[in-house]
């Protein structure tokens, strides 16, 4: 067992009680969207560069080359990376100390120093990018995303600024969140978890399923009121998939996602009601129990015939909803296809999987959501 919280982490208010902490200046590059640069420090001294200007969407080996380009011809002290998971991920891989190309760095064993002092700041609640060493890249001459984990990806200091989070989109804050959500409950419940990953996972479950329960009392507009929940939970969440790699929710959903073009969140807030009512049917005690437990006490006790995970299902229907698997363009014909290709291509994550997932379990999980 080990157990590593690398990134120094820190909270702030704002952005400007930030740049005054830090002494943010013309030696630091900000990189960042367009949009995060206009809405919330357009004023800044620091050197600045865009996302958008490379990529359009989750960052390909090309567009990430082209920033390294540009990033290598700076002269700056440190990488200020303000954004989601795809920007924070880029910038692990742009402050490495390195000539070298995307598809050079990913191969096997090579670990570059960084070159310069690296901070990372999330501006959704759900990755937890910013506590990791991971870089998540699609390759598309390989048709497949790839994951590495850099030794020098560990960022110096992880930030925490309630007021990025002030305009984030329901639909983006509902996913992110749904995914950190299922990364608190995948490492709870994986062989590998230990005493001090299940501390994280769940404060974390309890606070985004308060969160979730007050969304639906009050309305969306309770979220900025409980940003630093938001935004401590996905991060402690962070901090247990730094630790732990996550299950069988996100072996399905990443391969879903990919074949079907749904963003990471989205597919596996899809996939979570359905894997967890298979454990449970599967293997009842156990700390599948502890989770129950805890659905109970926060979302209320179940009636007759339900499981704390039809009461997840009908919560998370309501706050994160989404579509019949249909309704992303699968046919009930797939189902039997995807679970091959599931267990060929991410035995990486299943191995975390609570208790063993059969093919025709993962058939099942497939046809329920049809
Ligand atoms: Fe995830």
């Amino acid at each position: 067992m080990q157990f590593a919280i690398r990134p120094k982490i820190h909270g702030y208010d704002t952005f400007a009680a930030f740049e005054q902490a830090n002494a943010v200046g013309p030696r630091d590059l900000i990189f960042t969207q367009r949009i995060l640069h206009e809405t919330f420090f357009a004023q800044t001294q620091a050197q600045t560069l865009f996302y958008d200007d490379f990529c359009g969407g989750e960052p390909t080996d090309t567009a990430v080359d082209a920033m390294l380009i540009e990033v290598r011809s700076r002269d700056f002290d440190r990488l200020i990376a303000i954004g989601g998971g795809s920007i924070l991920d880029c910038a692990k891989v742009l402050a490495l100390d390195s000539n070298d190309t995307v598809a050079s760095l990913f191969a096997s064993g090579v670990q570059p120093e960084r070159k310069v002092e690296l901070i990372l700041s999330p501006t959704t609640c759900g990755t937890g990018s910013e506590v990791t060493c991971v870089s998540v890249f699609d390759f598309p001459e390989i048709g497949s995303k790839i994951g590495k984990g850099f030794d020098a990806g560990f960022a110096d200091h992880a930030v925490l600024i309630d007021e990025l989070l002030s305009k984030i989109p329901y639909q983006i804050f509902a996913t992110s969140s749904a995914d950190a959500l299922v990364h608190a409950l995948e490492i709870y419940l994986a062989p590998k978890a230990n005493a001090y990953t299940d501390v994280f996972c769940l404060a974390a479950t309890r606070s985004l399923l308060q969160g979730y329960m007050r969304i639906v009392e009050f309305g969306p507009s309770v979220i900025q009121e409980d940003a630093k929940a938001y935004l401590a939970a996905s991060n402690m969440a962070g901090i247990a998939l730094a630790n732990v790699l996550a299950g069988g929710v996100h072996a399905i959903a990443m391969h879903f996602g990919s074949e079907h073009h749904v963003p990471h969140g989205e597919a596996t807030r899809l996939f979570l009601p359905s894997v967890f009512k298979t454990y449970y049917e599967k293997v009842p005690t156990g700390k599948i129990a502890n989770i129950a437990q805890l659905i109970e006490e926060v979302l209320g006790p179940c009636r007759p015939g339900r499981t704390p995970f039809d009461v997840l299902d009908a919560l998370l229907a309501k706050v994160v909803p989404t579509q019949r698997l249909s309704g992303y363009g699968m046919d009930a014909s797939d189902a039997d296809r995807y679970a091959d290709k599931v267990i060929e291509t991410q035995q990486r994550l299943l191995v975390n999987n609570y208790t063993p997932l059969s093919k025709a379990d993962i058939v099942q999980v497939y046809n329920q959501l049809m």
